[in-house]
Order: structure tokens, then C-alpha cells, then sequence
């Protein structure tokens, strides 16, 4: 099976609702996401099978040398085929690309091997914040 990975590739609103839907585990919310990453981020890969959108990625930034990965995704039925790991390396390289020089991601307790062992991410401190409410 051949996947297409590409940077800044079109996609629509429904697609990566559905996709976030089900890698996050909520109803879809009806974001707006092709305004949202045209405003606000570098860029973002996506992965398509057969046409059908299979992964994603999100890179924002501060339109700098500081780039950040956010809502990394693969289909459920399509993990652990490195389909991830090839997602953000395409990422790095485009990032890389632009002229960026720290690339930043944090995660949860589980995915450690997946950023730092697969994906080459060294582990650094960092904090976090919720700014609201849940
Ligand atoms: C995280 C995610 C993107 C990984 O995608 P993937 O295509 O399964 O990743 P890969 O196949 O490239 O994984 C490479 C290696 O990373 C590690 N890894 C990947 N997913 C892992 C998991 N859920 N738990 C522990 N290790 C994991 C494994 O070492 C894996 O190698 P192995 O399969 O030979 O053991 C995918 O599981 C996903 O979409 N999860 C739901 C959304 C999410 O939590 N995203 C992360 C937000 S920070």
C-alpha cells in the first residue's frame, strides 16, 4: 500500500474532525480547521491512503526559528506501521526547511518511545499549563 505524505496538503474540515474525533476520543466539534492552520501555523502534513485521510500533523509556530507539533494523528487500524514516525519526520524536514531551529513537542506519559526513540526528540524539561477550566 502506498501512502502520500505532504506538506501543506488540502484537506477539508470534516476530515480532520473525524480523524481528531477518533484519535482523541470526542464528539466532533465543527472547528474550522482550514482557517485555523492558514492563520496560525507553519504548516502541516497529511497522510493519505487510497485517497483517504489517514494521518496528520500540525506545526505552528512564532513565525520564527521556534516550531511546535501538535494534534500528531494516525487512524486507529493504521497504527503501529510507522506511519507515525514517518509523519513527523516529513514535518522535521519541512520545518527544518523554513529555517526553524528548535523544533518542540510535549506528550503524555505514554509516548515517550514513540517521540524519543522513533521520532529522534530529545527529552528536555518543560512545563504546562491549563488556562482554563475543565
Ligand atoms: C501517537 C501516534 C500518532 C503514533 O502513530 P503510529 O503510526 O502508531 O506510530 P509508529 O508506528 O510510527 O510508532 C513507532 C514506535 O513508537 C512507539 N509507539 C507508538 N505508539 C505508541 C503507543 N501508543 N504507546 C507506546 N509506544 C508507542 C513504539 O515504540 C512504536 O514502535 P513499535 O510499533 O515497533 O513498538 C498514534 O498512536 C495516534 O494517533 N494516537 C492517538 C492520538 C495521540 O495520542 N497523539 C499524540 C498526541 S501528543
Amino acid at each position: 500500500m502506498v501512502d502520500v505524505y505532504e506538506w501543506r496538503g488540502k484537506f477539508t474540515n470534516a476530515e480532520i474532525e473525524a480523524l481528531h474525533a477518533e484519535a482523541f476520543d470526542h464528539q466532533p466539534q465543527g472547528s474550522d480547521w482550514q482557517t485555523r492552520l492558514d492563520k496560525h501555523s507553519l504548516g502541516w502534513v497529511c497522510v493519505r491512503r487510497s485517497g483517504q485521510l489517514v494521518g496528520f500533523v500540525n506545526v505552528a509556530w512564532d513565525g520564527s526559528t521556534h516550531a511546535f507539533i501538535l494534534d500528531t494523528m494516525v487512524a486507529g487500524p493504521l497504527r503501529r506501521h510507522g506511519v507515525g514516525t514517518r509523519l513527523v519526520a516529513v514535518a522535521v524536514r519541512e520545518t527544518k526547511a523554513a529555517g526553524c531551529e528548535w523544533f518542540h513537542v510535549d506528550f503524555d506519559d505514554d509516548l515517550p518511545r514513540f517521540y524519543l526513540d522513533s521520532c529522534g526528540f530529545r527529552s528536555t524539561k518543560a512545563g504546562l499549563m491549563r488556562l482554563t477550566d475543565r
